[in-house]
């Protein structure tokens, strides 16, 4: 079987050919990042106006790259939400466009989902395991049980983490997107040098904050001198937040770990996903965390952590398999948590 996918969902637009047997024959993603750098954060109508002007020709670009045309595919799958609801509308109306004039299948997935299940596509993670998940928008620990079946057992209080990434960056005067320049940045400098909290950690459950974080950084620069902030002030900032983002991460992920070795006997795999799993120091504590408590850590490679389309398609193809397919008057949905656990009012998904 042969799915396209296609992700609109934030600011990438995206177009991927994945077959059953785990092979990407097609990936192709058009950031948007310059529309957006002026603005320093993305500008929603600027998002949707590029999806539409330029979703045509990635897929176009995708299926000419996979060397087939939609006569090869069994289904058209589409990130479904959350998300943006301009860049959604996009996505979704283009999917089911091609799904109608073709017979093909629709299949409407949850962006979360396609993150979620991407070590499947990777890593061949058998089912249960632990995911945690940090993006831009998202800040969530959950229990996989099946294709369509999550328990989260911690998310964010208020910020994303790679929102408080992004927030740091933009305080320092560094470019955005801000993760990958705060990364680089850390790697200079003395994480020693500012005290900074680590909210939540030594706590019960797994939950995390980071709006204390970001309020602490604050403070710290604006302690500093008057004037421009120096090379050697910036880096170390960057060492000293990432630093504390670690042990936050180790801290919480630890609890889960306890939770879900007594709940989902059998599972002992933690896979983490999202933007943020590409920054290199996260995936070492990570890494550090699980073999000292005798788990398997899962990483996908870098371009399949950030926002992509080949998850779409590989989510797309598990729920094809299992027959489990969307009608055309599916309704993208901005809000989509992937646990059937009510969430309390203002908290993100
Ligand atoms: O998954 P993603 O591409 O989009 C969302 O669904 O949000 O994640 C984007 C986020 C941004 O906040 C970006 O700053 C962060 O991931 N990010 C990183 C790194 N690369 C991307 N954060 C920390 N370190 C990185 N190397
Ligand atoms: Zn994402």
């Amino acid at each position: 079987m042969i799915v396209l996918g296609i992700e609109t969902s934030c600011d990438e637009t995206a177009a991927a050919v994945v077959d059953d047997r785990r092979n990407v024959l097609a990936d192709v993603v058009l950031s948007q990042i310059e529309e957006h750098r002026a603005y320093g954060g993305i500008v929603p109508e600027i998002a949707a106006r590029a999806h539409l002007d330029t979703l045509d020709g990635v897929i176009r670009e995708a299926m000419s790259r996979a060397g087939m045309d939609f006569a090869a595919l069994d289904g058209i799958a589409a990130t479904g939400g959350p998300g943006l609801i301009g860049g959604l509308i996009v996505g979704v109306m283009t999917a089911k466009g091609i799904a109608a004039a073709r017979g093909l299948p629709f299949l409407a997935v949850n962006h979360l989902e396609g993150h979620a299940l991407t070590a499947r596509l990777t890593d061949q993670v058998g089912f249960p395991y632990l995911l945690l998940l940090v993006s831009g928008g998202h800040c969530q620990i959950l229990a996989v049980e099946a294709v369509g079946s999550y328990r989260r057992l911690g998310t964010t209080l208020d910020d994303a983490i790679g929102e408080a990434f992004d927030k740091v960056a933009k305080m320092l005067g560094l470019g955005y997107p801000g993760g990958p320049e705060v990364e680089r940045r850390a790697a200079l400098g003395r994480s020693a040098r500012f005290d900074l909290p680590r909210p939540m950690a030594g706590r019960p459950g797994s939950d995390f904050s980071f709006s204390g974080l970001k309020t602490a950084v604050r403070h710290a620069i604006e302690a500093l001198p008057a004037g421009p902030l120096g090379d050697d002030d910036v880096a170390d900032m960057c060492a000293s937040f990432q630093d504390a983002v670690g042990d936050v991460l180790v801290d919480r992920c630890g609890h889960a770990m306890a939770t879900f070795r007594a709940g989902w006997p059998g599972g002992d795999t933690l896979v983490v996903a999202g933007g943020v799993a590409a920054n290199r120091e996260v995936r070492r504590r990570l890494e550090d965390l699980c073999r000292r408590n005798g788990m398997r850590f899962v990483a996908p490679p870098l371009a399949l952590c950030t926002d992509n389309a080949a998850m779409i398609a590989w989510a797309g193809l598990e729920r094809l398999a299992l027959g489990d397919v969307d009608g055309l008057d599916f309704a993208p949905r901005p809000r989509w948590p992937l646990d059937p656990d009510a969430r309390p009012a203002g908290v993100k998904a």
